[in-house]
């Protein structure tokens, strides 16, 4: 897939950003792993997507929630405006979806300070990129986009890129210079892959309704 050809160039862009390619190091082998689990790759099936999707509905609204109250006030309108979490709501109520029943992904995540904060934005921000490519897949595939299913990897689209420089903009200018609140964003953004890998671990080991009811309606549909 295409993906591939583009991880192997990840990397290349921004060598001039150093908070960007430290968390780039501490978190490259996670990336992989959750590649790896979340296989959204061709042979992707819609029981599989419901799946992801039922993970991410676990996930991101938890994770929303807690980021948001680690980040300082005058940066909550700047959060609150980037949020997939409508998209995905929408995505849900267009395929039937109910969020995966997990333990709480986030339990275990501790942002101790507005460094931590960011390194875990990391995550879900950069998810939004390999997101477009799997967006792509989904259109080919399925027909499918915002409006029925795909809201979540289809994200804000065409301003995916203006978002990620601006984020990337925000990391600059927030952590500065500052070794110890990079350390503390390095940490946060393996611990955020690792929360993502425990939930989605819990979510695709499972078989159950989400499958049956995807399959069916999608079936239905194309
Ligand atoms: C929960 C799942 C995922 C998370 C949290 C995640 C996270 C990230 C992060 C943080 C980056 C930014 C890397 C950087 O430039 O520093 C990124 C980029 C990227 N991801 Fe993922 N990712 C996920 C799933 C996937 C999957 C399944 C694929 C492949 C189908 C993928 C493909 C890519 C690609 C191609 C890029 C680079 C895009 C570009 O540079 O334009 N990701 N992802």
């Amino acid at each position: 897939m295409a993906a591939l050809t583009l991880i192997k160039t990840r990397g290349m862009k921004d060598e001039a950003l150093p908070q960007l390619g430290a968390l780039r190091r501490a978190c490259a082998g996670r990336h992989e792993a959750i590649e790896a689990l979340l296989r959204l790759d061709e042979a992707l099936e819609p029981a599989r997507y419901a799946r992801v999707l039922a993970g991410f509905a676990a996930f991101v609204p938890r994770w929303e929630a807690l980021v948001r109250a680690r980040l300082p006030a005058r940066l909550h309108g700047w959060f609150d405006a980037r949020s997939r979490l409508p998209l995905l709501r929408r995505d849900l109520a267009a395929l039937h979806l109910a969020p995966a029943a997990v333990d709480d992904p986030v339990a275990a995540l501790a942002l101790p300070d507005l460094g931590a904060a960011l390194g875990s934005m990391y995550v879900l921000e950069g998810s939004a990129l390999g997101g477009q490519l799997i967006a792509r897949q989904l259109r080919q595939r399925w027909d499918m986009g915002p409006d029925n299913g795909a809201g979540w990897f289809t994200g804000h689209g065409a301003r995916t890129g203006a978002l990620w420089a601006d984020f990337r903009a925000c990391l600059a200018r927030e952590l500065g210079q500052d070794a110890a609140a990079l350390a503390s964003a390095c940490a946060a953004g393996a611990a955020t892959f690792d929360a993502l890998l425990r939930c989605f671990e819990q979510v695709l080991g499972a078989e159950g309704h989400t499958e049956a009811t995807m399959t069916t309606k999608m079936s239905r549909e194309v």
